[in-house]
């Protein structure tokens, strides 16, 4: 029998991309997402091998309901994918209270409410040669924050300390836990903030040394690396996928 994988924020971008590449490698998904016509349309594309799970993962209640669904299909999960998130923009002096707390509630709290809930079935899952993978979603930001997204930032600096953490503790029952922190991916985050007002003078990280900036496919060839036997020994890594994004600083001009 395939593996099977919970993917959180599955609907859209990244987290779609994983869902379309995984279940094509013959893994059985369970998609998770706010509930609307994305996550339904995703289920007519992938047929019976992707379950549609509507949940907002900031919420204790739908996650423990997410999750026991998922454990009363199969007790084992091989590997969770935390793509769920929200960037929203503004200056620190004027971002609204309500829009701070619904980043740091979907990107940190969530995160780790999926992780924690998935955690039994995943220890269910894992094999002494082959331990179970839980690949969270931190970001560029964590490692250089910018502003005009305080907020986003401090969730995934939260988000790589959580990876750091679960990986401590989670190793000795043979589960897996590491991070990503990708730069500039082209999906509808980011292309939403070309609208001046969602925008607010956000600017992305943009083109990487690389000369382009990455395509979810690029992101997903590095989970599917975590997911793998090659990642084996990986365990509380945070990986840059950013074209050198971050590796220094490109003075703007001509070189
Ligand atoms: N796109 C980038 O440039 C970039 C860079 C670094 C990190 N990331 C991170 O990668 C992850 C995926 O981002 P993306 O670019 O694919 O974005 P996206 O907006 O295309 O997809 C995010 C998905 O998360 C879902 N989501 C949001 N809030 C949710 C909630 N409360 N419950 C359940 N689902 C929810 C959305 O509905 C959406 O389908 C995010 O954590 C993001 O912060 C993105």
């Amino acid at each position: 029998m395939g593996k099977i994988a919970a993917i959180t924020g599955a609907a859209s971008g990244i987290g779609r991309a994983a869902a379309v590449r995984l279940v094509a490698a013959g893994w059985t998904v369970t998609g998770l997402d706010l509930p609307g016509p994305r996550l339904e349309t995703l289920a007519e594309e992938l047929g019976g091998a992707f379950r549609p799970q509507p949940c907002d993962v900031a919420d204790a209640d739908q996650v423990a309901t997410a999750f026991a669904t998922i454990g009363a299909a199969t007790p084992e999960l091989h590997a969770l994918i935390c793509c769920a998130g929200v960037l929203r923009s503004g200056l620190m002096a004027e971002m609204p209270i309500e829009e701070f707390d619904r980043v740091l509630s979907v990107n940190v709290r969530g995160t780790w409410l999926c992780a924690r809930a998935a955690f039994p079935l995943l220890r269910a899952a894992a094999r002494p040669d082959d331990p179970a993978r839980v690949v969270l979603l931190s970001s560029i930001a964590a490692l250089r924050p910018k502003v005009v997204s305080g907020a986003y930032a401090a969730s995934k600096a939260a988000v790589s300390q959580l990876c750091r953490v679960m990986a401590a503790e989670w190793a000795p029952a043979g589960v897996l836990v590491n991070a990503l922190a990708p730069g500039t991916v082209d999906t509808p985050m980011v292309r939403a903030m070309a609208d001046p007002t969602v925008g607010k003078g956000y600017q992305p990280s943009g083109v990487s040394p690389v000369g382009r900036i990455a395509q979810p496919e690029d992101v997903v060839d590095v989970i599917q690396f975590l997911l793998s036997d090659a990642a084996r020994y990986l365990a509380g890594t945070i990986i840059p996928v950013d074209g050198g994004t971050q590796a220094a600083f490109v003075p703007p001009g001509p070189r």
